[in-house]
């Protein structure tokens, strides 16, 4: 019955769009409901990291039940899969990197023939390959179940944690990554960002482990009697399959508010929790802007150092680096925007990853949005003023023509970095709102995400809907130059400027060091943006003897921020500073954050002679400790392809 609804709830939100065409025929199932989004069926729509062919059969629904297995580094089980099939359809494509099929079947437990197809030519590795299921008799009838029998050994999204690298030291623990393509290394599935499905789980662990998701837990764990327990999971909310996360190891929890709590080891969780205190605040703050919180609960895991990112925006659980937390709530942007994805990205989803700017440039403008909310105009205008300085930098780097710097990313132009993704995605939005007033503007967002609830979306859809409900006139189009700003590179000439006057004493006391090597003495209470905005913009090449007063003076070396030792740490290896050495080594050898740790090897590597043996040696011990991506970043910028 529940699984019936759930599917019905799939159908309901790909079909809930009322301004769509009707889809063809060919792409409808028996029933006449939707297959898949009518968005799906646009040519820039089609998303070219994926094997699946959603309009001839697609995944509504996966149910996992996986033992985690940490001495052999791996999960085994199930995954049964709802599909729906267009009349006549033959066979489902999923998409599979690395797993070990043992067998697979109907709902009936009949064998159907499967095969795993060669990669397409020219594609990544990282796409792995098709998995090609014949659907047996009955082609094209309704919905039908698919159960998989598969182990996953090597899976690139999961990160297995020796006890060492656990903050208590005595437990493993492990934590899943799938953003972008990375959840076919460990669920069989149709691995796209426009085919949503909904989800349940039931997973089994050793005792005292305790299991998360990136959906509500059912009940409490089952004692099985043999040393492990088994926990339920449920999303009954259709998602993109990246967002389906687990993680598992000796995590305690926290409630924060009646909606909100954090999770994690137990000597971690009084400084976490001290740390993400204003989340509800948050949520609160969120929803006045843009309207209701439709997941429910909102809690967030605070997982060992290793962790590749800042944070991810798993449904109904966060998973968040501690290299955050710096005692003052001053890196609280990162919860701000990983809440933000709750509406763009998790509600509202880029359906092909060359429309990142779409997840990540609205959630940077909206993260902003809340923290002006909750920590006031100054420090959000500080903030911006960061990321304003992050697109100069880009741009000034790669060309202001370079086809990478568009928002809409078709595929020619290499990604470039997170500045125009997320920075110019932001700047975008601030200009428009800017241009047409707070009133009007989040009254077009508000609508954007409700009208878009539980879709995928592209660029091309989010110029025709501010075409349609933001603009009122061809004129205001022109002077918006929403056209420029989404499809063509550099940045628009009616940019939204940061105000000079946020950074206006820092930039004062750079000068004043860069003439005459004035000191800050006001650093002390600055703030951390303050701070990073020094940092910054000082110049480049020091001496030891001048890198050896900054830090007398300022205490970077000791800093409890992370973000600003690491622009330390990237200053002083630039400049060959031997007493940094050391600390970058134990950094690197803590830290996975591939933010921090790639730029520092990336600065090691540039200096030939010096720094890059340096590089290696410190990698030759730390890349086993590395997430899959994090070691992909920097095999890259040292040169390694094993
Ligand atoms: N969704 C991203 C992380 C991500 C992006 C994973 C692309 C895989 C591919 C997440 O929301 C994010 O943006 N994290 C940032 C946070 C920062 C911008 C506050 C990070 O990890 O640094
Ligand atoms: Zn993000």
């Amino acid at each position: 019955m529940r699984r019936l609804a759930a599917t019905l709830a799939a159908l309901l939100a790909t079909t809930a769009c009322t301004t769509m065409e009707t889809p063809p025929m060919a792409q409808q199932s028996r029933a006449g409901e939707a297959m898949v989004s009518p968005i799906l069926t646009t040519p820039e729509a089609v998303d070219s990291q994926t094997y699946a062919r959603p309009q001839v059969a697609r995944v509504t629904h996966v149910a996992l039940d996986l033992d985690l297995d940490f001495e052999a580094q791996m999960v085994g089980g199930t995954a049964v899969l709802d599909i729906m099939a267009a009349p006549g359809a033959e066979e489902i494509v999923l998409d599979d990197k690395g797993l070990t099929i043992a067998r697979i079947t109907d709902g009936q437990g009949r064998a159907l023939a499967y095969d795993v197809g060669q990669p397409r030519a020219g594609a990544s590795e990282d796409m792995g390959a098709p998995l090609t299921i014949r659907l047996g008799s009955a082609p094209g009838s309704g919905p039908r179940q698919i159960r998989i029998e598969y182990a996953a050994s090597d899976a690139a999204a999961l990160q297995w944690l020796n006890p060492e690298q656990t903050a208590g030291g005595e437990h493993p623990f492990l934590f899943s990554q799938g953003q972008a393509i990375l959840n076919r290394t460990w669920i069989p599935t149709q691995d796209s960002p426009g085919i949503r499905q909904t989800w349940e789980a039931r997973i089994t662990a050793p005792k005292p482990l305790d299991v998360v998701m990136s959906g509500v837990q059912q009940g409490e764990a089952e004692d099985l009697g043999n040393g492990r327990r088994a926990f339920r999971f449920e999303m009954d909310k259709p998602v993109p399959p990246y967002l389906i996360a687990i993680a598992a190891g000796d995590i305690d929890f926290q409630a924060l508010g009646p909606r909100t709590g954090v999770w994690a080891e137990p000597s971690v969780l009084p400084r976490a929790a001290q740390e993400v205190g204003d989340t509800e605040a948050m949520v609160t703050a969120a929803e006045a802007l843009y309207g209701p919180y439709r997941w429910g609960r909102y809690d967030m895991i605070v997982l060992p150092p290793a962790f590749p990112y800042g944070g991810m925006e798993n449904p109904v659980m966060t998973f968040l680096t501690p290299t955050f937390i710096a005692g003052d709530r001053s890196n609280n942007g990162l919860v701000a925007h990983e809440l933000a994805h709750s509406w763009s990205g998790n509600l509202v989803t880029n359906a092909v990853w060359g429309d990142g700017w779409l997840n990540e440039g609205v959630t940077s403008y909206f993260e902003n949005r809340i923290v002006e909310a909750v920590y006031g105009k100054k420090r959000a205008e500080q903030e911006a003023s960061l990321a304003f300085a992050n697109i100069q930098e880009t741009l000034e780097e790669v060309g202001r023509d370079a086809p990478g710097t568009a928002l809409h990313n078709d595929g020619e132009g290499e990604l470039v970095g997170s500045a125009i993704a997320y920075d110019k995605g932001h700047y975008f939005l601030r200009t428009v709102e800017s241009m047409v007033g707070r009133e009007r503007f989040d009254a077009w967002l508000r609508q954007w995400f409700d009208n878009h609830a539980f879709q995928p979306a592209t660029s091309r859809m989010l110029y025709d809907d501010m075409m349609a409900n933001l603009v009122r006139s061809p004129a205001e189009a022109e002077r918006l130059m929403l056209r420029e700003w989404i499809f063509e590179p550099g940045l628009p000439s009616n940019v939204k400027r940061p105000d000079p006057a946020a950074f206006a004493e820092v930039d004062a006391a750079v000068t004043a060091y860069a003439g005459g090597g004035t000191i800050p003495t006001g650093w002390r209470g600055w703030t951390s943006a303050e701070r990073q905005r020094f940092l910054d913009n000082i110049p480049k090449q020091r001496t030891a003897a001048q890198l050896a007063a900054l830090d007398d003076a300022l205490g970077l070396s000791r800093t409890g921020n992370n973000e600003e030792l690491f622009l330390w740490l990237e200053l002083a290896l630039a400049n060959r500073y031997e007493p940094a050495v050391r600390q970058a080594e134990t950094f690197l050898a803590n830290v996975g954050r591939g933010k921090f740790v790639r730029p520092l090897f990336a600065v090691l590597a540039k200096d030939e002679a010096w720094g890059l043996p340096i590089a290696r040696r410190i990698y030759a011990d730390t890349r086993p400790t590395y997430h899959a991506v994090t070691q992909a970043g920097v095999d890259r910028v040292l040169g390694r392809n094993d």
